[in-house]
């Protein structure tokens, strides 16, 4: 498997409860390297736009308010598989659900504040890279 890059959202009830760096620790354990990284108090357009997928479906505005709510780290993860190996450390969108020994599992309030937003193929890791990070932010 080729060296992928994914895009990762540290959400506001990490930067609230000062986990940047257990977060950070985990994604680093796990084999990835951030090779770009920034913090962000992102607006309500931004938030709309990043989810726009979500926009018909029920809890959009709790999003768009809970992603608005506090600064947020985005960042760009680098290694063998990154999107699915992310995916794997993340956990199962609802904490409930996921897997013993994963981010969500050990650090995920709730279903809508869960920690962590990771890429889920390569085109939308490509896009929503371009979204945050300039190519000379991404330094490998
Ligand atoms: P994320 O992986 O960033 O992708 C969409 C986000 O919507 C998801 O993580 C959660 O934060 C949020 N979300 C998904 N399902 C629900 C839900 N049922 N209620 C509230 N928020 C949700």
């Amino acid at each position: 498997m080729a060296v992928q890059r994914t895009f990762s959202i540290l959400k506001p009830d990490v930067t609230r409860r000062n986990l940047t760096g257990a977060i950070n620790q985990r994604i680093e354990a796990a084999g990835l390297r951030i090779v770009a990284q920034k913090r962000v108090h992102i607006t309500k357009a931004q938030a709309e736009a990043f989810y726009g997928v979500h926009r018909e479906r029920p809890f959009f505005g709790e999003l768009v308010e809970m992603m608005t709510a506090a600064p947020v780290v985005v960042q760009v993860l680098e290694g063998e598989n990154a999107i699915q190996r992310y995916r794997d450390v993340m956990g199962a969108t609802n904490p409930a659900k996921a897997d013993a020994g994963t981010i969500r599992k050990d650090f995920a309030l709730s279903m809508g504040e869960n920690s962590v937003h990771g890429s889920d193929a390569p085109e939308t890791a490509a896009q929503e890279i371009a979204q945050w990070f300039s190519d000379d932010e991404i330094v490998g």
